[in-house]
């Protein structure tokens, strides 16, 4: 597994070169490379969409429809924490209201926004299929389960670089 690599490094061309290298004329080629860039960058920047279609002989709005066509891709910078709240049933039943109330009072957004200072995004998803944890969320991708309104006041605290 590779660590994150920034738009901002100057060898980000040669990073998407090289997810593109010999996959010219492959099946799902762009599928690869999308996922790819997701895996290396954590988004998909627009420089990076265009060389995309340029090395694998599309045009930038054929990549674009296929990287906002599929919901795993992500074309702005995430927030530096990412909060995915279960929209499920189970996750209801044990108490997901009250824990987003909470969560979108203590940041001062809703779901599908993300705070100003880029800190925090909260976002919801279908069952996240840990139902007997419910209530569930992902935290930075990681699947946590019996999530209490302490755990994330705790969480919120230590990325906001306050002391508990
Ligand atoms: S309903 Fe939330 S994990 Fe299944």
């Amino acid at each position: 597994m590779h660590s994150r690599m920034s738009y901002d490094d100057p060898a980000w061309e040669d990073e998407v070169r090289r997810l593109c290298a010999d996959l010219e004329n492959v099946d799902g080629a762009l599928m690869l490379v999308l996922h790819g860039l997701m895996d290396r960058f954590g988004y998909i920047s627009e420089p990076a969409l265009i060389l995309v279609a340029d090395l694998l002989h599309l045009t930038p709005p054929q990549v674009f429809a296929v990287a906002t066509y599929y919901h795993e891709f992500r074309l702005e910078k995430p927030a530096q924490t990412v909060l995915v709240l279960c929209r499920g049933p189970a996750c209801r039943v044990q108490g997901m209201v009250a824990l987003r109330k909470a969560l979108e009072h203590r940041l001062g957004i809703t779901v599908g926004e993300r705070t100003s200072d880029d800190r925090f995004a909260i976002e919801s998803s279908g069952c996240l299929g840990i139902c007997p944890h419910a209530p569930a969320m992902l935290i930075d991708h990681q699947l946590t389960g019996r999530v209490a309104v302490d755990d994330l006041e705790r969480l919120i605290a230590e990325r906001s670089g306050v002391q508990v």
